[in-house]
Parts: C-alpha cells; sequence; structure tokens
C-alpha cells in the first residue's frame, strides 16, 4: 500500500504502484490504469493553498504534448481535475535517466552515437512541430537499455518559434543553468529557438563523453557567466585521440551565437550519422580515451599511457576496475595539465 500526503489528488480509476519522485510542486506516481491494466505514470500538482499558477503549468504541459506522437518523446492519455489539483497521466516509461545511466554505467562509444542520434531525431521532430523543449537535461532525458530514448518534462516548453527572454536574476531563470542556453540566460539579446534546444543537446553530448558538463558551479552567477563567455576545455586535449569530426560537431553546438550553431536537428543528425558510420567502419580509430571511460577499459593498455607518471600509480594499483573507470575524468585532467 502507497501512502500519501493529505490531500494529494489520486484520480479514480488508477491504482498507485509506487512513488516516483518528489518535489516543491509535484508528485510523479508509477500507477496501473483500471480500463486496461497498463502502467502509467501520475504527474500531480501538490496540494498547496495557491494552486493555480501550478495548475495553469501542468495544464500548459498537457497542451504543448497532447498532439504529439513520435517514440522518443512522452505520449501524454488525459488530463484529469478534483477543482483544486490537476494530474497528468503519462505513459509509463521504464527507463533510467540519462544522469543515472552516465554515472552508473558509463557511455561507451557505440552507445553515445545511439543515445545522441535518437535525441536529435526527436528534436527534430518538435523542430518540425514548432516546440522548443528549453529545459533539455540529463533528468528529463530517459533512457531504455538498447538506448531508444524518452524525452519527458514539457513544463516550461513552448510552441513559439522564436521568444525573447528578459533579464532575470539566476533563481528566476526557467530550465536548469548548467543545460541552458546563453539567450535563455536573458543577457544575450538573442531570442530563444529550437538552437536553444541544441546547445543543451550539445552541452549533454559533452557530458556524455567528458563525464561532466563543461559549465559547472556551486555559483549561479559563476555558471551564467560560463555560458556567455567561457570557452569549454578542449574534448581533444582531454581525448587527444577523439573523432576529430565528433569534437567539431560539439564546437558547433556549443557556440555562443545562436547563429553560428546548426540551424536545424537535421543538419546535425546527417553528421552524427556519418561520423558514427565511419566510428563503426573503423575509417576512424575510437579514442583511447573514450574507451577507457566507457568500459571498454584496457587497462594494460591504460597503465603503459600512464607509465612514468607516478601519481596515477597508486591508485591503479588500490583501485578496482569500475572505480577507475569513474576517477579516468580525474586522470584526464591532471594529464592535460
Ligand atoms: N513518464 C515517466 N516514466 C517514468 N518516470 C518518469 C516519467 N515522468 C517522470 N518520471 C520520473 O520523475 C522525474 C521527474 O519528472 P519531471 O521532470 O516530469 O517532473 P518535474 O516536476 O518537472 O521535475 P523537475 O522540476 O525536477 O524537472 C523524472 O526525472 C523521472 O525520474
Ligand atoms: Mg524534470
Amino acid at each position: 500500500m502507497v501512502s500519501f500526503e493529505t490531500g494529494l489528488f489520486i484520480p479514480k480509476g488508477y491504482d498507485p504502484i509506487q512513488k516516483l519522485y518528489k518535489n516543491e510542486v509535484h508528485e510523479i506516481i508509477k500507477a496501473r490504469s483500471n480500463a486496461d491494466n497498463c502502467d502509467v505514470v501520475l504527474k500531480i500538482t501538490r496540494p498547496k493553498i495557491d494552486n493555480i499558477k501550478l495548475i495553469s503549468k501542468l495544464t500548459h504541459e498537457y497542451d504543448i504534448i497532447k498532439d504529439l506522437n513520435f517514440p522518443s518523446i512522452i505520449h501524454v492519455h488525459r488530463i484529469l481535475s478534483d477543482g483544486k489539483s490537476v494530474c497528468l497521466v503519462e505513459e509509463y516509461c521504464s527507463g533510467e535517466s540519462l544522469r543515472s545511466r552516465i554515472f552508473n554505467k558509463g557511455i561507451v562509444i557505440k552507445d553515445f552515437f545511439e543515445i545522441s542520434i535518437n535525441i536529435a531525431e526527436a528534436l527534430n521532430y518538435l523542430y518540425l512541430h514548432g516546440i522548443i523543449h528549453k529545459d533539455l537535461n540529463v533528468n528529463n532525458i530517459l533512457v531504455y537499455p538498447d538506448n531508444k530514448v524518452k524525452i519527458i518534462d514539457f513544463g516550461i516548453s513552448s510552441s513559439n518559434q522564436a521568444e525573447d527572454h528578459d533579464y532575470l536574476r539566476p533563481d528566476m531563470i526557467e530550465g536548469s543553468l548548467v543545460y541552458i542556453s546563453p539567450e535563455q540566460t536573458g543577457r544575450t539579446g538573442y531570442s530563444v529557438s529550437h538552437c536553444s534546444d541544441l546547445y543543451s543537446l550539445g552541452i549533454i553530448m559533452y557530458e556524455m563523453l567528458s563525464g561532466k558538463p563543461p559549465f559547472d558551479s556551486t555559483d549561479p552567477m559563476e555558471v551564467i557567466h560560463f555560458h556567455l563567455s567561457r570557452k569549454p576545455a578542449s574534448l581533444l586535449k582531454l581525448f587527444p585521440d577523439m573523432p576529430v569530426g565528433l569534437i567539431s560537431i560539439i564546437s558547433i553546438l556549443l557556440e555562443k551565437n545562436p547563429d553560428d550553431r546548426y540551424q536545424s536537428a537535421a543538419g546535425l543528425l546527417f553528421d552524427l550519422k556519418v561520423i558514427f558510420d565511419a566510428v563503426q567502419n573503423e575509417k576512424i580509430p575510437v579514442s583511447l580515451c573514450s574507451k577507457l571511460r566507457t568500459g571498454l577499459v584496457n587497462l594494460k593498455r591504460f597503465k603503459s599511457y600512464t607509465a612514468g607518471k607516478k601519481k596515477f600509480q597508486s591508485y591503479i594499483n588500490a583501485s578496482k576496475p569500475s572505480s577507475i573507470k569513474r576517477q579516468c575524468w580525474f586522470w584526464l585532467q591532471d594529464i592535460r595539465e
């Protein structure tokens, strides 16, 4: 029996199975639909005195996704209300978040390409339907073991082709700061468009390869400053034998000026597929470092790579291969220095 906070709206016809997530505004519950015995997800506004804003946000989310029909985009069944709260009924996705996938399992180069291509295909579909997600990040992408993806959380998405964002305090800016584009900070003069989602995808791709997003700090103002004016640490320096074409794809996605990025996910898709094909057919050697970080670990080769670099040796001797994988990012930073 799953227990809930007093007053939480659980619509009739759904048997709760498991609480999946809770934040200040929503409770996310896995449930069974009595009508067809299928698993669904209930995204419910939590009971609050002033629920009007929350209700309109969830209603907005429903309006944005209700007519979309694409395998990589979450499907919404219906929206229900008891007058005080609303509940979005969505398909249940058994995949894990991209964040936990990166952290727990790591991403081998094949996974990297498949996941990136699947996300880019979803962005292409959104673009064709005039939708900007605006909150693309590693928590809002769920990944199945076969690398198929499901994009969720359209709470701040928009169906405008482009919109201007005002200058706001960091805590007022919508979206996850580490992943938003420079123009979403309201400090550039450029409009927010589908190119903003491509920037966020660039951040995500960088994180999949290196284990960390390029611009991270505990200070929100600093993160904003990085998006506006800092160049990300060169992936080529971190991973010297990474395919150059792949590095330049990510650099284009991370351009500060949206006009200098890919102008459509279709262009990105084309380039990604060309490089993936080349890597698969061994026309391009796959980076030693990406192999190391991702589970194609050849510890012997890595040991010879770091031979003579004393500070790595004691760690290697003392660690299990799995933790060596996780530490690789830090070593590579050191090697770079
Ligand atoms: N359809 C789904 N299937 C499986 N899990 C889901 C689904 N929707 C949401 N979740 C889980 O709940 C989490 C939060 O979902 P979502 O991002 O939609 O809520 P939110 O209130 O907008 O949260 P946040 O503000 O933190 O982004 C997801 O990261 C995921 O773990
Ligand atoms: Mg979310």
